[in-house]
């Protein structure tokens, strides 16, 4: 069971489980207009049901009905500065929705494993440019990391009732900023430079010295089922960060990069015009990936070069060339997959 499917990230691991032959069900919000979702037309390409993960008794009775072993729990209101706007509700939805999912996938004897995706934001930072490990402590600054920081005590509190009571094993991943061909969060530098890009608009960027771990998509993705399978074949794993193992880029970099492929026309001065101010966000952010690379053999496929310029080429592909947006992710995914040698949750290799 994936919730959170109709997302971004929701709408590549559909497929991606798709290609590997792994059968999922959804439960998420409607999808919005022009996502990813909508773009590949994913509209009941899997068992889905779209309801509030804040409705308990709807998750309860979606799980009795569909009996999922394994649930990745990554529906959420992911966004920082969304986050200032709707405290209440972002704390409502990314903390009491994931008690709300324990506590029915507990009550299941059929359950094995539940993935929670929390983020690289729950690090405590003091803006040092350290990257951080599993064993540091948490913080949240804005009410978005802090509603995810909220997230992990959820996780640590169930993984104690499991460890006392026996129960599904429970595990959080943290990962970096995420990029990919479809994603249209507001705010997001992607987004935003893509759609500055195709509207020939300026595009205003905030902190342009702010560095993030930009990974492709398909990256984490991956790197949470082979979390999964670790833990399913009886494995520990608490905590597990995803994030690429060179220096977070800076915005201004990406933008640069953007700039060499495509006509952006951006301003980096007029941060007060996006509603931002430098101490909404966190400066630095680097995450140390040792654990997953030691523990999952993880590492990952696309540099964060790479992974901006498969970006833009799939805006590039869709929005210019017009090509059919699933038969773009379905051509990445097919090449990712051929890229890991050895692949143990490929059909081939089962
Ligand atoms: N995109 C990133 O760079 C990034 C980085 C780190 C962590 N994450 C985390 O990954 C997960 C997915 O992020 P995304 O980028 O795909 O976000 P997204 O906004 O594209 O998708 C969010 C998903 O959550 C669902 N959702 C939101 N509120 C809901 C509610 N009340 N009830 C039911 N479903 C609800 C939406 O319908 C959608 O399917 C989130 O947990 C996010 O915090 C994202």
């Amino acid at each position: 069971m994936l919730t959170g499917h109709t997302g971004f990230k929701g709408t590549w691991m559909t497929m991606l489980l798709e290609q590997l032959e792994i059968p999922v069900v959804g439960y998420s919000l409607q999808p919005e207009k022009n996502s990813l979702f909508d773009r590949a037309n994913r509209i009941g390409a899997i068992p889905e049901l779209f309801a509030d993960i804040r409705d308990s008794k709807s998750i309860d009775n979606f799980i009795d009905y569909y009996k999922p072993s394994i649930i990745i729990h990554m529906a959420a209101q992911p966004l920082v500065l969304e986050s200032y706007q709707k405290p209440r509700e972002t704390f409502e939805i990314n903390v009491m929705g994931t008690v709300n999912v324990l506590s029915s996938a507990f009550s299941k004897d059929y359950m094995k494993v539940i993935l929670v995706v929390t983020s690289d934001k729950v690090y405590k930072n003091n803006n040092f440019g350290v990257p951080f490990t599993e064993v540091d402590s948490l913080e949240g600054h804005d009410p978005y990391s802090a509603s995810k920081v909220g997230t992990e005590s959820v996780v640590v509190a169930w993984q104690v009732i499991s460890g006392l009571s026996g129960g599904p094993k429970v595990f959080s991943a943290r990962s970096g900023n995420v990029i990919g061909g479809g994603d249209i969060g507001k705010d997001r530098l992607f987004a935003d430079l893509v759609e500055g890009w195709l509207s020939s608009r300026t595009v205003f960027i905030r902190n342009p010295s702010s560095t993030r771990p930009w990974q492709h998509v398909l990256d984490p993705l991956y790197g949470y089922l082979l979390a999964i399978e670790h833990v399913l074949l009886g494995e520990e794993v608490k905590a597990i960060n995803f994030a690429p193992k060179s220096k977070s880029m800076s915005v201004k970099e990406i933008v640069d990069l953007a700039q060499s492929y495509f006509p952006i026309i951006v301003n980096f001065k007029d941060s007060n015009q996006v509603g931002n101010s430098n101490d909404r966000e966190s400066k630095f952010l680097d995450v140390d990936p040792t654990l997953a690379s030691i523990k999952l053999k993880w590492e990952t496929q696309y540099s964060q070069k790479d992974s901006i310029i498969k970006t833009l080429e799939w805006w590039k592909n869709h929005a210019l060339l017009g090509r059919n947006a699933h038969q773009l992710c379905k051509e990445e995914i097919e090449e990712f997959l051929n890229k890991i040698n050895n692949n143990p949750l490929h059909p081939n290799n089962k």
